[in-house]
C-alpha cells in the first residue's frame, strides 16, 4: 500500500490524509466497491501533482489538506448515494416479487373458485339431492336457531370441499323468518352459497317415492346412497331432544325413512360420562353421507362423522 511507505502524519501529510480517508469513508460491504474507491483515491493523489511531500510549496500544506478533504467529502457523498440506490433497488425487487406472488395466489384462488362452482353445479344435475327441512323452527329456541345456522354453514363448507358433492336445498326457508335472518347474519357470503333455498316444502318439490327422510329413530339402516333419490335432514337442534319428531312427520306422509348404520358398524365405548347417543347434528350426518358417497365405506364414513363424544367406536371387525 502506498501509505505504508510513510511513517507519520507530521512527516508525510499525504500519507496522513490517505489514512484519514480510510478512517472516515463508510465502506460498502462488497470488496468490488472498496477496490474501485481505493483506485479513485490513488488517482486523486496523482491529481495533486505532488509526488512527495518535498514538492509541496511551503505554506500550501493547509490548502492541500483542505482540497483533499473536499474531494474526500465528495467521494463520501458518492458512496452514500450508491449505497442508498442499491438499497432502493433491493426494496423494489422485493416488492415486485411479493406482487407477482400475490397475483399468482389470486389467480389460483380464482381458478379454484371456478372449479368448485363447476363441480357444485354439475352435482345439481347428476348427484343426489340433500334437503334440509326448515319447517320445524317453531319448536326451537333462539339459541338453537343460531346453532342451526352455524351447522348449515359447516354442512355447506364440507360439501364445497367434497370430492363428490351433493346438491343442497334448504326447504321451508321463508324470507324474514328467524332461521333465514340468522343464516344471513351469521354466515358470511350466505347469499352467494351455491345451493337452492325455497319457502316450499320438499313434499311439493319431489315425487314422494324418491324421498328418504333421515331420522335417528327409523327402523331401517341406510344401506347405500342412490344419486336418483332426495335425502332429507330435519333442520333441528334439539338440546332437550324431541324424540321421534321427524319420524312421525315422515310417517304422516308415508315417506321412506332411514337412520345411519351406527349400530351395524360401531359399539358403545365405555366412556367417562357413560353417555351414548346416535343422534348427530346435521353437519355431522352430512359428513358421514358425503364420506360414504365418495369412499363407499361405512366404517370410514362413520369414523369421519361420528364424534368421539357420542360414545361410539368402530367395531374391531369394521377396522
Ligand atoms: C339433531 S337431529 C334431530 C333429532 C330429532 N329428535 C328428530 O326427531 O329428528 C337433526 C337431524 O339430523 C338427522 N340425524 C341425526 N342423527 C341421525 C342418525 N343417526 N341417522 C339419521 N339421521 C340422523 C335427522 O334428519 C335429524 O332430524
Amino acid at each position: 500500500m502506498k501509505h505504508a511507505e510513510h511513517d507519520t502524519e507530521e512527516s508525510d501529510p499525504v500519507g496522513g490524509a490517505d489514512r484519514q480517508w480510510e478512517c472516515e469513508v463508510a465502506w460498502p460491504d462488497d470488496g468490488g466497491d472498496r477496490e474501485s474507491i481505493c483506485e479513485s483515491f490513488r488517482l486523486l493523489q496523482i491529481d495533486t501533482g505532488c509526488d512527495s511531500p518535498k514538492d509541496l510549496p511551503v505554506g500550501n500544506e493547509k490548502w492541500y489538506s483542505r482540497n483533499v478533504l473536499r474531494k474526500q467529502r465528495h467521494w463520501e457523498k458518492i458512496v452514500t448515494a450508491k449505497k442508498k440506490k442499491r438499497k432502493q433497488e433491493k426494496e423494489r425487487r422485493k416488492a415486485k416479487h411479493a406482487e407477482d406472488k400475490g397475483a399468482a395466489h389470486q389467480h389460483s384462488k380464482r381458478v379454484l373458485k371456478a372449479i368448485t362452482k363447476e363441480r357444485l353445479l354439475a352435482a345439481k344435475e347428476a348427484a343426489p339431492w340433500l334437503c334440509v327441512d326448515l319447517s320445524m323452527t317453531s319448536h326451537m329456541t333462539k339459541k338453537e336457531i343460531s346453532r342451526l345456522a352455524a351447522q348449515i354453514r359447516r354442512l355447506y363448507g364440507s360439501n364445497k370441499k367434497a370430492g363428490k358433492p351433493f346438491w343442497i336445498c334448504l326447504t321451508g326457508f321463508v324470507a324474514g323468518s328467524p332461521i333465514s335472518e340468522e343464516c344471513f347474519r351469521m354466515n358470511d357470503g350466505f347469499s352467494n352459497y351455491l345451493m337452492d333455498t325455497t319457502p316450499e316444502s320438499y313434499l311439493d318439490l319431489f315425487p314422494l317415492e324418491t324421498i328418504v327422510y333421515l331420522t335417528p329413530d327409523s327402523e331401517n339402516a341406510l344401506q347405500d346412497i342412490d344419486p336418483h333419490r332426495v335425502y332429507v335432514l330435519g333442520g333441528l337442534v334439539d338440546e332437550s331432544i324431541q324424540k321421534k319428531l321427524t319420524l312421525q312427520k315422515a310417517q304422516e306422509h308415508s315417506l321412506q325413512t332411514a337412520r345411519l348404520p351406527i349400530a351395524e358398524y360401531m359399539v358403545k365405548n365405555a366412556n367417562v360420562k357413560n353417555y351414548h347417543s346416535e343422534t348427530l347434528a346435521i353437519n355431522q350426518v352430512f359428513d358421514v353421507l358425503s364420506t360414504y358417497y365418495e369412499t363407499q365405506s361405512w366404517p370410514e364414513a362413520l369414523k369421519a362423522g361420528v364424534p368421539p363424544g357420542k360414545g361410539y367406536v368402530l367395531q374391531e371387525t369394521a377396522l
